[in-house]
């Protein structure tokens, strides 16, 4: 059989990120109020979208789009669509948009590879130009857009009205911004065994390469373990790891998500800032609830940063009371901080992160993460040998 080439156009930039939710407006204000997003669009009952309402907010480059539906499920076959993903993973991450230059291509070549096609090449218009859009499901309902907007001057997409910049939203006056820049990376959590099918997609489908990767040698506690693989496109705009859980004595954390969600989905989005001791310091002031790290790892980093050969500029102590991790190689370092899981599930949760000339992803901090992670599963009660939880073991 005829393959088509891949990649068959650009990938330039995470374009946005929507979550399918249970009350939208909700949920934006969640991540205004505490991670310090502004209103960007809209478009529902006011707007002329009768089944289904989108807010859409926005910090620099990072842009968040939260859906739900208007109608009863018996009513609407979107609403019907929505509330049944609903009651399978709860809020959630649906599509994760990509910026590109030729959506159609990508998509064609994508389902001419074997994807499978949630939208074809449509165009949308409105009085500020066109933007042409195609959709292809990958890991579990998840889905990925391709947005070309190279003929639109609008601010988002045809069919929303734009929120005033101007307006002052309320929590400005309590904290300074945050510093937010862009989506750095966004890992999707994978089922026993799928981490290389999935690998495979983006490779075949979109023309993604392996970008980095780490098995379970290395991704382990005393308890749980996961391999990980990164993908990227063909420039390294877009960085997609994949996660699978491996053998442990308990149960993974991987695998603890994909129970509570119902299958494969986003784990983590990672933000990226130039400050983060401003960010966390300032999210932490809006209430964000980060995970912990122990005294001794800082011990112990003091320690192996003395014979480094490079300088953490920032100051050490700060980054200890901010619980603030660093990892570094040769060459530089990076900053990193994870969030609570945001659900009330134990699904998705963020990554905040700086780079000082470093493209990693913190393996060195795996495993002080993951003893923090398993901190929090002892106190949800899903620590146990893996399958004794029963759900959808
Ligand atoms: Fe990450």
């Amino acid at each position: 059989m005829m393959t088509a080439q891949v990649p068959a156009g650009k990938f330039i930039a995470f374009d946005y990120v929507e979550f399918w939710v249970g009350n939208a407006v909700q949920a934006r204000d969640y991540y205004i109020s505490r991670f310090g997003f502004k209103p960007y669009a809209f478009k529902g009952l006011e707007t002329g979208s009768k089944e289904l309402v989108t807010h859409v907010i926005r910090q620099n480059n990072t842009i968040l789009a939260f859906s739900s539906p208007l109608l009863p499920a018996s009513k609407s076959a979107i609403a019907k669509e929505m509330t049944a993903h609903h009651a399978e993973h709860g809020d959630g991450v649906k599509d994760i948009a990509f910026t590109v230059d030729n959506a159609e291509a990508i998509y064609k070549a994508a389902v001419e590879n074997g994807a499978i096609s949630v939208r074809e090449p449509t165009v949308l218009t409105d009085e500020l130009g066109s933007v042409k859009i195609a959709s292809v499901r990958t890991y579990g309902e998840t889905i990925h857009t391709f947005v070309e907007r190279a003929e639109y001057k609008g601010k988002f997409l045809p069919g929303f009205r734009i929120i005033e910049e101007s307006i002052v939203e309320p929590f400005e006056n309590f904290t300074p911004s945050l510093g937010l820049l862009y989506v750095d990376h966004i890992v999707g959590n994978q089922g026993w065994g799928e981490m290389t099918p999935v690998c495979d997609w983006y490779e075949q489908k979109l023309g993604f390469h392996k970008f980095w990767s780490v098995d379970d040698s290395v991704m382990h506690t005393e308890f749980s373990a996961l391999s990980s693989t990164v993908m990227a496109d063909s420039e390294e705009n877009v960085k997609m790891p994949i996660n699978e859980p491996a053998k442990g004595k308990k149960m993974s954390q991987i695998e603890e998500f994909v129970n509570f969600y119902g299958g494969a989905g986003a784990q983590h989005i990672a933000l990226r800032t130039e400050d983060i001791i401003h960010t966390v310091t300032q999210m932490r002031a809006r209430g964000v609830a980060f995970l912990p790290t122990p005294d001794s790892y800082y011990d112990n980093l003091r320690k192996r940063l003395a014979h480094a050969p490079i300088t953490v500029k920032e100051d050490i102590d700060v980054l200890q009371k901010l619980k603030i991790l660093v990892d570094f190689d040769d060459k530089g370092y990076l900053l990193q901080i994870f969030t609570k899981p945001v659900e009330d599930r134990p699904t998705l949760f963020y990554e905040i992160i700086q780079r000082a000339n470093n493209s990693g992803f913190g393996a060195g901090n795996f495993k002080a993460l993951f003893e923090s992670i398993e901190q929090e599963q002892e106190r949800r009660g899903t620590l146990v040998e893996t399958c004794d939880y029963k759900i959808q073991c």
